[in-house]
């Protein structure tokens, strides 16, 4: 099991305090390469993103970049210095294979109607077509130009191309707004999206050939037409996870309750309302032997009452109105523990409390009554709608402090503890 170590830069001495949450992309080498699209501006964005998740980012402009963003804006924000032409720096080398040779990871974004031209017929007539040719390295390419120049024949006989040369990953464009107000696929895809792809391209694929289910989100139960029984849970840990668990290679199914969450990419969302559609839900997911997925996080918080009955017309406030008597919902996870026979799937599940003395308590009963491989144990005040949570997992081998960290870096350790146990299990 992995547990915190002393010098661990997310914690301090008493290994309790976030330091810096940026560790997924800590110490990797990504170059950004932009080119001459008014989107331009985004990569900004996408270069700050990087660089918050600890990556080197060192950005590579061509001349028509530079007439849309700056090269002072990227190095203010990378805090290196911006390559834009290869003879520039002749003297100190050749900068194109420094560049590619050098790094873990190429992101080009945006990438130009042109710069797709002269990507698919292996040009290398500037720094970023030579850096490119050059890299041996995962290439990310996100495209961004007007809808009639993206369903041009020569455009899409050329994304034909790169795709069958299998050298780099294609990622967009969306489709929506551009800026000439039409409307059509060509947008650049969002900084966060690209992003999503930049952490899957750099993480372990140990995930691949795997099924992951994650709960998320609350669950709401219904009253009557206008009033619900719900909780504060967010779905933001349940949504790092199948995020994660994306990223590195899982086939993800992510049954959530409402919330206003995007679907993070390559992750199949099945949406529901109550404790006893996402009961249902899971079961389709799982398969009624349970072996359609190789993993079950429960990380929603299923409601544990419901209205005994759902009124058709609003209650109304009068001293004669009967309020509605509270029933037991199902223990969908105790459910699906005594059910499964043998190892499969892993069972992880959350233990929420508003008492810290009867947190752990609470977590390994937990464990034992409903069968599960791994309960993380949470406080409700640390963890509801918060970026980070302060997480313990509790296993019958003993208990791992996690500390404070961001629900994307504990959901991280949480399928590191996974792909251990199902190695184990094999
Ligand atoms: C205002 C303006 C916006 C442009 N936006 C785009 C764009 O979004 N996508 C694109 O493919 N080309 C766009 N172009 C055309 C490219 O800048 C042009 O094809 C250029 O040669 C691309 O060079 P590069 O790929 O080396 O950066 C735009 C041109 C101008 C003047």
């Amino acid at each position: 099991m992995t547990s915190v170590k002393p010098n661990d830069p997310r914690t301090d001495t008493e290994g309790e305090r976030l330091v810096n949450a940026a560790t997924r992309l800590l110490g990797r080498r990504i170059t950004l390469c932009v080119s001459g699209s008014i989107a331009a501006y985004k990569a900004c964005e996408l270069a700050r993103l990087l660089v918050k998740l600890g990556a080197k980012v060192n950005v590579a402009l061509t001349r028509s970049a530079t007439q849309f963003v700056g090269a002072a804006t990227f190095s203010g924000i990378t805090g290196n210095p911006v390559s834009i032409e290869m003879f520039e720096d002749a003297a100190v080398g050749e900068s194109h294979i420094t560049l590619s040779t050098q790094s873990d990871l190429l992101v080009i974004a945006p990438a130009t109607a042109d710069l797709l031209a002269r990507l698919a017929t292996g040009r290398a007539d500037n720094l970023v077509t030579a850096c490119a040719l050059c890299a041996r390295c995962p290439i990310i390419v996100a495209p961004a130009m007007h809808p009639s120049m993206w369903e041009h024949p020569a455009t899409q006989r050329n994304i034909e191309q790169l795709r069958v040369d299998g050298r780099v990953k294609i990622v967009g464009p969306a489709r929506g707004e551009v800026a000439s107000g039409d409307v059509g696929l060509g947008r650049l895809e969002e900084p966060e999206i690209i992003l999503h792809h930049v952490v899957a391209a750099l993480s372990p694929q140990d995930l691949k050939m795997r099924h992951v289910v994650v709960s998320a989100g609350p669950t709401l139960e219904d009253m009557d037409p206008v009033r619900f029984l719900g909780n504060r849970s967010s779905g933001k840990m349940g949504f790092a996870l199948a995020q994660c668990a994306a990223q590195r290679g899982a086939r993800v199914t992510l049954v959530a309750g409402p919330t206003h969450l995007p679907t993070p990419p390559d992750v199949t969302r099945v949406d529901v309302r109550s404790a006893l559609s996402m009961r249902s839900a899971l079961w389709e997911a799982l398969g009624s032997k349970l072996d359609g997925a190789d993993v079950l996080i429960m990380a929603a918080a299923v409601s544990d009452f419901r209205s005994s009955e759902i009124q058709t017309e609003k209650l109304k406030r009068n001293p004669n109105t009967k309020i509605p008597q509270l029933a037991m919902n199902p223990d969908i996870l105790a459910e699906i523990g005594a059910e499964r026979r043998g190892s499969v799937p892993l069972l992880i599940g959350f233990a929420v409390e508003t008492n810290s003395d009867a947190l752990i308590a609470s977590a390994r009963s937990k464990l034992s009554s409903k069968h599960v491989d791994l309960v993380v144990a949470n406080l409700a005040e640390k963890a509801f709608g918060l970026d980070e949570n302060h997480v313990t997992l509790v296993t019958k081998a003993g208990e791992s402090k996690l500390g404070v960290d961001s629900k994307s870096n504990l959901a991280s350790r949480i399928l590191d503890w996974a792909v251990a146990s199902l190695g184990d299990a094999r």
